[in-house]
């Protein structure tokens, strides 16, 4: 019994409602990579399902985070949120830690999730590197709480960038061997990951085989939420290239990587393929292309940044949108807590 590891294609029994979950963490500046590859997500099913986005502070501690620093970063994530989109009336917005019930499922998760598979998350070899033995153990069980965030709501959706795949992957492995070890099928649903479009991942503007990242010592490798005009139009036109013309199809621009990201990065900001971006710049050099796409991203992210800068202005409004927020959040999460402790044997009492 202790041992099953059911497989993620065991059918799904789950018949409850539709529902949406996703997270962010506070642990720094959020870049155009965030925004295509999550919030633009966000914002298009705020309007079709009920919807549940997180300030991952819990995941943000596993890593050191200046506790004088936290909160600002708290209300930061929230207010580029809410300057790319997404309403507090539709979708609950709050901060992970206000909502207990996310660490109550990751410790009974922890007890589910077997030791081989975290040993094969590559964000953990990736995050750890050569200093694994000094790493925390939060780093390790990350992915834990990844799933505990989605399963405590019985998310059967959850909108993310591509780096995030194994996650999920995961995320539907603890949910199946739970109700299959304590003989509950379709308690948790089997959740899909919504990865799609060419946002899912975006790259570094200063090397196309790195994915774009917080983490990246180099500012012109990403646009920030915040950057103003002349700050996006520099960088983009500092992107690295190759010589050639853009191709006609997207045949040709296999094996081009930066050439691929930019036309990638257009499509997802103007909201077509990057068959549509070829048809209309194919054979144009990046000298005509550049700032096409400068002036695109102007257009999208500059109002963002505005927004989010007015917004952070006035951080008792961010704390009153976060609060109702975890209300909302507490009112489902806290019966699966408590059902789930249930199954598990564990005393019913207060
Ligand atoms: P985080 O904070 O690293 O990133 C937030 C979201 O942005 C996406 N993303 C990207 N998308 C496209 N291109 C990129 N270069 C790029 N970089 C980041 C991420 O895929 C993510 O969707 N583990 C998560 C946070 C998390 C979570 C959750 C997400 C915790 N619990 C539950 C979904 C559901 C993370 O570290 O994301």
């Amino acid at each position: 019994m202790t041992e099953t590891p059911a497989p993620a294609t065991t059918p799904s029994a789950y018949s409850g409602p539709d529902r949406v979950l996703s997270g962010v963490q506070p642990s720094g500046a959020l870049h155009l990579g965030n925004y295509l590859g999550a919030l633009t997500k966000f914002v298009r099913l705020q309007d079709e399902v009920e919807c549940f986005f997180c300030v991952v502070d819990l995941h943000a501690i596993t890593v050191w985070q200046d506790p004088a620093l936290l909160t600002a970063q708290t209300r930061e994530i929230a207010a580029a949120y809410l300057a790319a989109g997404v309403d507090p009336k539709k979708a609950a917005i709050f901060p992970q830690s206000a909502v207990r019930a996310h660490a109550e499922l990751a410790w009974i998760f922890n007890c589910v999730a077997r030791l081989g598979w975290l040993d094969r998350m590559t964000q953990f070899k990736e995050k750890s590197g050569k200093n694994k033995e000094r790493s925390s153990v939060g780093l390790y069980t990350y992915p834990v709480l990844q799933a505990a965030d989605i399963l405590v709501y019985k998310a059967t959706r959850v909108p993310v960038g591509e780096d995030q795949k194994q996650h999920l992957e995961l995320t539907r492995d603890i949910a199946a061997k739970f109700n299959n070890d304590f003989a509950a099928p379709g308690f948790f649903p089997l959740t899909e990951p919504l990865i799609d479009g060419p946002g899912a991942r975006v790259m570094s503007l200063r090397d196309g085989a790195a994915k774009m990242s917080k983490s990246d010592p180099s500012d012109n490798s990403r646009i920030n939420l915040m950057d103003d005009a002349d700050t996006i139009a520099q960088k983009i036109r500092k992107a690295r290239t190759d010589p050639e013309p853009l191709p006609e199809d997207l045949e040709t621009l296999k094996g081009r990587a930066e050439a691929d990201n930019l036309v990638g990065i257009y499509a997802a900001l103007a909201g077509i393929t990057k068959a549509e971006v070829l048809a209309q710049y194919g054979g144009q050099g990046f000298g005509s292309f550049k700032p096409a796409l400068a002036d695109l991203a102007v257009a999208v992210m500059g109002p963002i940044g505005e927004r989010m800068r007015r917004l952070m202005g006035d951080p008792a409004e961010i704390d009153r949108i976060l609060a109702d927020g975890a209300e909302r959040a507490r009112i489902v999460a806290d019966p699966v807590v408590e059902e789930t402790k249930r199954l598990v044997g564990f005393w019913p009492g207060r």
